[in-house]
């Protein structure tokens, strides 16, 4: 079988099992099996694939057939131009969280002189505390979480981007997970935020592959919302700022959770497909 004839048969396959962009993810599962960048495939169309080559080709496309989802299948997927290896323990990164990242190391970078403490609450893979050490060599980054199999991967990705000496790890439940009298210029989440009863409606690659701990939001979705509007002013630098990333359609809500507890709204920002997504926050007590 050719290269060429490998990616229709396989796009027919992944169609008929409801898998999104299918062509796409064929040609991503090839390149990886082959081990070659995915536009080389275009050069080798008329190539024919070797036995064991086809047989690695066909598991990885039952795999993506049984929506598993890709970044599981390679391992790892691209953040910020940062690799980050994903597993069952961690949320896979999402594109949109990337606007976060950059409005967060903006912030951040702009503090130069002293440079500045910042934490990545609910840090997952460790995708944003990753990209705010590496963007801001000289701030001090905590990452929290209070799974400590996502932690394990989080101190993975530290080491496998050379940031291992650059951000210090804290296991447990929210704040407690901190020492005392750590207080930060930035605090920066993207939060479980999908309300429970609709996690069973999600699509297979989340529903059972992404930790329900890292989706599982409480019954309206904001339970993490309001912790955070109630505790985090308490560990904040006067002039400190929040930024959060929240699900499609919860930036009013989320909005008006932080003005009762006090909070000024600096910025509500649209994602990529002009949706509200990324609230920056700074403490009225300053
Ligand atoms: C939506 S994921 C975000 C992961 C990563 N920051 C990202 O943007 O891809 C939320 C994370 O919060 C963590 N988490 C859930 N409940 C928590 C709690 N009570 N205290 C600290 N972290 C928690 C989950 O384990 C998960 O890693």
């Amino acid at each position: 079988m050719t290269v060429l004839e490998a990616i229709q048969r396989s796009t027919g396959f992944l169609a008929r099992k409801g898998v999104d962009s299918p062509r796409l993810q064929v040609e991503l599962l090839l390149a990886h099996a082959l081990g070659v960048p995915r536009l080389k495939l275009y050069l080798n169309f008329e190539q024919k694939l070797t036995g064991a080559d086809l047989e690695s080709v066909r598991e990885l496309v039952r795999r993506r057939g049984n929506r598993e989802p890709l970044q599981h299948i390679i391992g790892s997927t691209s953040f910020c131009g940062f690799e980050i290896k994903v597993n069952r323990h961690v949320l896979v990164p999402r594109p949109e969280t990337e606007m976060l990242a950059e409005r967060a190391w903006q912030f951040l970078a702009a503090l130069n002189s002293p440079p500045g403490a910042a934490l990545d609450f609910g840090t997952g893979s460790g995708c944003l505390a990753i990209a705010l050490a590496a963007q801001c060599p000289g701030a001090e980054v905590h990452a929290a979480d209070i799974s400590v199999e996502a932690l394990r991967v989080a101190r993975e990705n530290a080491a496998l981007n050379n940031l291992s000496d650059k951000i210090q790890f804290h296991s447990g439940d929210g704040f407690a997970a901190l020492p005392r009298d750590l207080p930060f210029d930035l605090i920066v989440s993207n939060p479980p935020y999908v309300p429970s009863a609709e996690i069973e409606a999600l699509a297979p690659e989340v529903r059972d592959h992404d930790p329900h701990l890292a989706l599982d939001g409480g019954a309206d979705g904001l339970d993490f919302y309001r912790r955070l509007s109630a505790e985090a002013a308490n560990h904040l630098r006067p002039a400190g700022r929040i930024m959060l990333e929240s699900g499609d359609g919860q930036a009013e809500q989320i909005r008006q959770l932080f003005v009762q507890h006090k909070w000024v709204v600096e910025s509500v920002e649209a994602d990529y497909t002009g949706r509200p997504r990324i609230l920056t926050l700074r403490s009225g007590r300053m």
